[in-house]
């Protein structure tokens, strides 16, 4: 059987409420919750299917709790692994650099092999640019708790049964 992770900082609270939201989805008691800055390569490994949150920091960056992993991560064989990834943007205040963490973190799993999955459309979002973007759709579920956390619930939920659908 797969076996499916949930990655995000324990140390964030909008990221860690869209990480509940999503296990909360799932209905299924299997999936791990797992700290990002605890996590090792062998942990990540383990897993076949693996959801990861990835705010974006000081315009247009990682938030610096993946800092340490990253590196690591940029020596793994990610072949066969199918990876989805959720950002956390603000379009308004950040509308140039709106959910780049989604794109600079999708570069480096392709770059190592990972199958990407939970892609969405922008849709409904407003701003300039974002590195999350590949022909007009995000790589990834893009979250603004600042301008649209109403569609949080609503969004989490339909992009769980994308990935019910795409990890199957
Ligand atoms: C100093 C700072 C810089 C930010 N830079 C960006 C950015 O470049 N792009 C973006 O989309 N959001 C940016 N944001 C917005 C955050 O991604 C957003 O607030 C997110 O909900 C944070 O989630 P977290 O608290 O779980 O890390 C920034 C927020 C702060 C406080």
């Amino acid at each position: 059987m797969n076996k499916t992770a949930i990655i995000y900082s324990y140390n964030t609270k909008k990221t860690g409420k869209i990480a509940t939201l999503i296990q909360e989805g799932f209905e299924d008691s299997t999936i791990e919750m797992l700290n990002a800055e605890e996590i090792t390569e062998d942990i990540f490994l383990s897993f076949d299917h693996i959801i990861m949150g990835v705010a974006t920091w000081f315009d247009g960056e990682l938030p610096n709790f993946w800092d340490e992993f990253v590196p690591a991560l940029e020596e793994l064989d990610l072949t066969g692994k199918k990876i989805a990834l959720f950002g956390l943007g603000d379009q308004k205040g950040y509308p140039e650099n709106f959910l780049d963490g989604v794109g600079i973190m999708a570069g480096i799993l392709e770059t190592q092999g990972a199958t990407l999955v939970g892609f969405t459309s922008s849709e409904g979002y407003e701003f300039e640019s974002s590195k999350a973007l590949r022909n007009d759709v995000f790589m990834g579920l893009a979250i603004d708790y600042e301008n649209q956390g109403s569609m949080n619930q609503e969004r989490a939920a339909a992009w769980v049964e994308q990935l019910k659908k795409e990890f199957a």
